[in-house]
């Protein structure tokens, strides 16, 4: 007998057990294991305090009942009250269709946030910065940079633990970096804590779960500090080097202990820390750390230490700042990359290559005398000669330098962060071993989601740089590039490349605290900024870029079913709309389109008309509200931003489209645009994919986009039955191409097509990164069309899925899955001479169609005998035909005669 699924995978705010959760962000997921084909048709969920209770006292348990409902994503939590500070476990069972009750879940748990002001009784310390302690400016290449630039206070506070401890939580935050200790131990995992918001109105705190790093007697909490966001150097105004928001660091924690016998005891920051700088003489996120590391106090975080001669820390009241728990994922150290090659440049400099472009540091090993000054530069790319190629950095420098202690030590830096593939290293005592180098990748840990390979070795490669450029750019919020003095959230590149982001890692999270981000520099008028956190700068409203606030929430919604995101959001949302309406009165967005960098570094010119282009998003706003509305049960709203789209489609149809399907300016991005957001009247839509089927054939089969068209022109040209032109397009290897980027060595994505051609070389140094994703937005035609798994249609979430690859070009066979919040999703296609065989996998409690395309539909297969439910029209090939089969969870197959082999138009 079937039964259905066990619950497994629990989370609760798209987090395993977090230890900080707003109240209101609480909701609960899981998944359904096990091979019963039956789906949930009703859950319970049980909530209870911790017990006995042992952190938040008394708390009442909440129990859901029997709720009939399918849903296993996006449960609320309905607890009249859920204490702040408080944890409580949490557990669910389910019914299926046949009322067969599962087990109850093991136990998940959460912890609910500290009162953002209430709940904390520290205070902010600091120390006046000063360079006092590092006299030999000789040897710190002192500049106007360096000066500007200053030493890492290193904070402590002894206390004592006289009982015995049932448990501790250490609440951290900072305004700049801080690095937790106790005891002689790192706190926790992460690094480049707290993160970036914009610190005058929000900060994030982490919380700590350091019960085992308590010691009965003496005990020593103590922090590092750096600049980080706050006080160094961020982003490309010269104006402001450095301290966009205040100008020196400072902590807050608060170490709370709960004892076997009931009582808790706080240990915060207050006039009883004192404060010394250690061996870190700077330490910034563009520029680089530096330590005279025979200076480190060794010990200085441990009891026992003599503190002697450690200063009284300045202390400042706590202020309206909002203290939240960081509802991201943490930054951490990822992975460890050992030198591919290490060689010496003619100054005799080791050049050691990572083989991959990637953010993060060095760890280096040496064994040598004392006060050897090493020197650690980084870079993306080599010159001609061999050296590394720094022009791109603009002002960021990425170097890391450090004066050894004699003997064996290990450096490695943790308030810094580089985007490099190679690095240089200078006054290494000794030869350079392998094995006493390596990469550490770090950025904020997203889950890997996604999965994909083909018969196409560089396609592979390009898959895997998407990738990566995802990882580079997800630095607690997501980045432009991680290398050069920008590394800013641009909201135009995360919105292009959201859908893909989502499919390679589990981004629920992430977006999330970014949407707080963005929400927090949402201007007075509702313009959305076109960078968040937006520092101070005044950038506002650009279409495709302010349209994030929207299109990201949207994807969420669509990605995780999250309506928790669309609440928290709907009235910023309302208020962005509200802004497109008032200057728009005529339903063309042409008015008020801030910085308007259209369809950015487009190749060659720029043709598409920048109103086009504000209005197409516009729409494309409406048609995404109305849904969003409808999600959250406001269906008047609905109603209106259907009509709105209505009249804009109107506007923009008699503005722009003629009557044989033509586009105004005729560039690709116009009717990759036009087409996506549904702008060209029905009748016309088969010529107007005619019409952009003709530009990209003009264009010598190449594509002119930038970044804003690049995302919709694949799908667009497999829903309208292009499929083959997609695949043109992508295997292109001439420039302006993604394999060009590929066969020329990169291992992550470009900000430009041409960032280095065989022709040119390099592109003007002053824009030219080499790891930017908005032009890896391809990945998500990857998952949709080559592999087709996607929610199935007017679908939010893969409760429901649609299965429908788009075989074609030069592919034999692709594979890959989607890791769902439901479960595991596959897809398999293999084309063996004139023969399509096609194998999926459905997630317990999940159904969907599947649908294999073939030039004789009526002879597709079904391994388990099933017959197709419709024979239909295949809309990634003109006159192609599919068989459609309904499927339940587990393992399917099918083969059948492929679809014809279509010439290259
Ligand atoms: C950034 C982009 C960004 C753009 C705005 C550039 O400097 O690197 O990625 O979206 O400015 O046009």
């Amino acid at each position: 007998m079937t039964t259905t699924g066990h619950p497994t995978a629990l989370r609760c705010a798209h987090k395993v057990n977090p230890l900080g959760v707003a109240p209101d962000w609480v909701r609960f997921s899981w998944e359904l294991e096990g091979t019963g084909g039956r789906r949930q048709r009703a859950y319970q969920v049980h909530v209870e305090p911790d017990e006995p209770p042992q952190i938040g006292g008394e708390t009442a348990a909440w129990d859901s009942g029997r709720v009939d409902s399918p849903a296993s994503v996006d449960v609320p939590c309905r607890a009249p009250a859920l204490k702040r500070g408080a944890r409580y476990t949490w557990k669910v069972r389910v019914w299926d269709e046949a009322g067969t009750v599962s087990s109850w879940s093991e136990p998940a748990s959460f912890e609910v946030e500290l009162d953002p002001v209430t709940g904390w009784q520290a205070s902010w310390i600091g120390l006046a910065p000063t360079l006092e302690p590092f006299i030999d400016p000789a040897k710190l290449h002192s500049d106007r940079v360096t000066r500007a630039l200053a030493p890492s206070p290193y904070l402590r506070r002894e206390f004592s633990v006289a009982k015995p401890v049932t448990c501790a939580r250490l609440y951290m935050t900072a305004l700049g970096l801080y690095e937790a200790r106790l005891n002689g131990s790192k706190a926790g995992d992460a690094v480049l804590t707290p993160g970036w918001t914009d610190y005058a109105q929000r900060v994030l705190y982490q919380s700590y779960d350091v019960t085992e790093l308590l010691r009965q007697g003496d005990n020593v909490v103590g922090a590092v500090l750096a600049d980080g966001w706050y006080s160094g150097f961020v982003g490309f105004d010269p104006k402001r080097a450095g301290a966009h928001y205040g100008t020196a660091p400072e902590l807050l924690a608060q170490l709370v202990i709960h004892f076997d016998d009931g009582t808790e005891e706080c240990v915060v920051t207050d006039g009883k820390w004192c404060g010394q700088f250690g061996s870190i003489r700077h330490a910034d996120l563009l520029m680089g750390e530096y330590h005279h590391m025979p200076r480190e106090p060794r010990g200085w975080d441990s009891p026992g230490f003599d503190a002697t001669g450690w200063q009284d820390v300045q202390r400042r009241e706590r202020d309206g700042r909002w203290l939240v728990a960081d509802p991201g994922p943490p930054v951490r150290i990822v992975e460890e990359i050992a030198p591919r090659s290490i060689a010496r440049d003619r100054a005799g400099r080791f050049i050691v290559d990572f083989g991959q472009n990637l953010t993060g540091w060095l760890r280096l090993r040496v064994d040598g005398p004392e006060e050897s000054h090493v020197c650690i530069r980084h870079a993306e790319v080599l010159a001609a000669d061999g050296t590394l190629y720094t022009e791109n950095l603009r002002t960021a420098r990425q170097a890391d330098e450090f004066v050894t202690p004699g003997g064996t030590a290990t450096f490695e830096p943790r308030f810094t962060l580089h985007g490099f593939r190679y690095a240089e290293i200078s006054g290494y005592p000794g030869d350079l071993d392998p094995a006493d180098v390596a990469a550490r990748v770090v950025h904020s840990d997203l889950p890997a989601t996604g999965q994909f390979e083909c018969s196409q070795a560089w396609l592979n490669q390009l898959f895997r740089n998407i990738d990566w450029g995802q990882r580079g750019n997800s630095i607690s919020i997501p980045t432009d590039c991680p290398q050069r003095d920008e590394r800013v959230g641009w909201l135009g590149d995360a919105q292009i490349f959201a859908r893909t982001a989502c499919y390679n890692r589990d981004a629920a999270a992430f977006f999330s605290k970014w949407l707080d981000d963005v929400a927090d520099a949402q201007f007075p008028s509702g313009a959305f900024p076109d960078i968040a956190p937006r520092m101070h700068l005044d950038f506002a409203g650009a279409p495709a870029w302010g349209d994030a606030g929207v299109v990201i929430p949207w994807t969420l919604h669509k990605m995780y079913a999250d309506t928790g995101i669309l609440e928290r959001h709907y009235s910023s949302m309302t208020a962005w709309m509200d802004f497109l309406e008032r200057d728009n009165p005529d339903w063309l967005r042409s008015r008020n389109l801030g910085n308007s960098y259209n369809d950015w570094l487009s190749p060659g010119d720029d043709d598409t008309p920048p109103e086009l282009l504000a209005t197409a998003y516009w729409a494309y706003d409406a048609a995404l509200m109305a849904e969003i509305a409808q999600a959250i049960g406001r269906d008047d709203d609905a109603a209106d931003y259907r009509a709105l789209m209505a009249k804009i489609q109107s506007a923009y149809a008699d503005a722009f489209v003629s009557a044989d399907g033509q586009v105004a300016s005729g560039t690709q991005t116009a009717y990759a645009l036009s087409l996506h957001v549904q702008l060209i009247p029905d009748d016309l839509r088969e010529s107007a994919a005619g019409h952009l089927v003709d530009a990209i054939a003009r264009a010598g089969w190449r594509l002119t986009t930038g970044f804003v068209g690049v995302g919709y022109l694949l799908p667009v040209l497999s829903s309208n039955g292009h499929t083959s032109v997609a695949y043109r397009l992508l295997e292109q290897d001439d420039m302006p191409s993604w394999r060009y980027m590929v066969d020329h060595g990169a291992t992550t994505i470009w900000e430009r097509w041409d960032g280095w051609t065989e022709e040119r070389g390099f592109q003007a140094p002053v824009m030219n990164s080499f790891n930017h994703y908005a032009l890896g937005s391809v990945g998500e035609w990857l998952y949709r069309f080559v592999l087709g798994i996607e929610p199935a249609p007017g679908k939010a979430g893969f409760s429901r899925i649609t299965l429908r690859p788009h075989p074609g070009g030069q592919l034999s066979w692709a594979l890959g899955s989607y890791q769902s919040r439901w479960g595991l999703i596959s897809s398999e296609w293999r084309r063996d001479g004139g023969a399509f065989s096609f194998r999926v996998r459905v997630p317990p409690g999940v159904t969907g169609s599947v649908h294999v395309p073939s030039s004789d539909p009526y002879e597709v297969r079904d391994f388990r005998g099933n017959q197709p439910v419709a024979i239909a029209g295949f809309p990634g090939a003109a006159g192609a035909r599919e068989a459609v089969f309904d499927v339940g969870p587990g393992v399917h197959q099918f083969a059948g005669p492929a679809l014809a082999e279509e010439p290259y138009v």
